[in-house]
């Protein structure tokens, strides 16, 4: 069968590519661009804290002798396992991450970072590791070499040692999650505001009246999803051609039941051009469908639009910073970076842990990727 996603080679190059380019926003790239370094290793403290304690919850005895913290980065994780374990070893697959790990460095004397190109992990003994670590690496990680990987990390550990892995399960577009059925798309408009004339390129808010006409409660969509529910304008010329699309936008504030109605405000710009429109505004959800796809009426008005009259100088625009909180995009040798989404059903990794002796001690439900997957951590045991 062939596999969807990078081969081994292409996932060291572009990792690789990451810890040469920007390795902390790599890692952790739910903040902004640049970290600050001790607030980055602050959060590894913290996060093996909490999994120390979970750990030796399901496994009060375990030996903390030697560890292993597969796919370890620059050592986020790695170094704060070195405050619980006599030895402290991470593993990556990136030549640039690697040595980055070894120049932050704090246990020369305990902790040890190896590379390793290989699809497996034979470059260590069998039954040696008490712990073997592993967060938000699988996830990057081809599902058939995140099996092999998974079996591996169960030979390395010693008998009572404790394997945590986590790793997504599903996908789940939210976009399936949140459109609206077809039937939902039913709506009657009329304006308050009346409108007759505009000039060229002004804008105008207008008080559009809408009616939910379907059987289904329009909702108000959390404010991290783009799928949100309200009414659009476009401007057509006298012979039903697109002038401007995409106008105005104004969202539902609160749901709005079958039969209710709302005033919405909805702010206008007339096209720059002065000539006969019609104004068309719809219901629309965003990214899914107008009204209109689903022969829902759309209300249209016709406007004259003016000349302009001619308007004062205006003020010099008033500086204004915006911070650029986008999630960066890392190039190299002119070569976009990536960083791929896998995830292995639950079921499937139960099989393959009980195939290999593991022992499932428990399995969490974790937020480590976001809303669209989930993902689970695994804590498992063998005899
Ligand atoms: C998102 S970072 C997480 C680093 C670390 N686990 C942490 O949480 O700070 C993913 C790391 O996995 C490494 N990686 C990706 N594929 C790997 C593989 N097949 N073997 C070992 N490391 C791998 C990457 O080079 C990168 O350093």
């Amino acid at each position: 069968m062939t596999q969807q996603g990078m081969s081994i080679e292409d996932l060291q190059w572009h990792w690789d590519g990451f810890g040469k380019t920007n390795p902390l926003w790599a890692i952790l790239t739910n903040q902004e661009k640049r970290w600050d370094e001790a607030e980055f290793f602050q959060t590894g403290v913290d996060h093996i804290k909490v999994t120390m304690e979970r750990v030796l919850a399901l496994q009060p005895n375990l030996r903390q002798h030697r560890c292993l913290d597969f796919g370890c980065g620059v050592g986020r994780l790695t170094q704060a396992l070195a405050g619980h374990f006599d030895w402290a070893h991470g593993v990556d697959i990136a030549p640039s991450m690697v040595a980055q790990a070894r120049a932050y460095n704090q246990y020369p004397d305990t902790c040890f970072y190896h590379l390793n190109s290989a699809p497996h992990l034979g470059m260590f003994q069998s039954g040696k590791f008490d712990f073997v670590h592993t967060v938000i690496v699988l996830q990057h990680i081809r599902p058939d070499y995140s099996r092999t990987y998974i079996t591996e990390m169960l030979r390395l550990l010693a008998p009572g040692g404790v394997l945590l892995f986590q790793i997504p399960a599903e996908y789940t577009s939210l976009r399936d999650k949140y459109r609206l059925p077809d039937r939902a798309f039913h709506a009657r408009l009329s304006l308050d505001t009346p409108l007759v004339t505009l000039p060229a390129g002004t804008q105008q808010t207008v008080l559009v009246r809408l009616h939910n006409a379907s059987p289904v409660t329009w909702p108000v969509m959390p404010l991290a999803v783009t799928y949100y529910v309200g009414i659009g304008n476009h401007w057509l010329t006298p012979t039903g051609e697109v002038a401007v699309l995409n106008d105005g936008r104004t969202y539902l504030a609160a749901p709005l039941a079958p039969a209710e109605e709302v005033v919405l405000p909805l702010t206008i710009t007339a096209p720059q051009q002065p000539g006969h429109y019609t104004l068309t505004v719809d219901i629309v959800q965003e990214a899914v469908a107008w009204g209109a796809y689903h022969q829902s009426p759309v209300l249209r008005v016709d406007v004259d639009v003016s000349a302009a009259s001619p308007t004062p100088a205006a003020p010099p625009p008033a500086v204004v910073q915006i911070a650029d909180t986008r999630p960066p995009t890392e190039y190299l040798d002119g070569k976009q970076l990536q960083m791929e989404m896998h995830g292995i059903p639950r079921q499937a990794v139960l099989e393959l842990l009980e195939q290999h002796g593991g022992i499932v001690l428990d399995v969490e439900r974790d937020d480590c990727v976001g809303e669209e997957w989930s993902s689970y951590t695994y804590y498992v045991t063998r005899r």
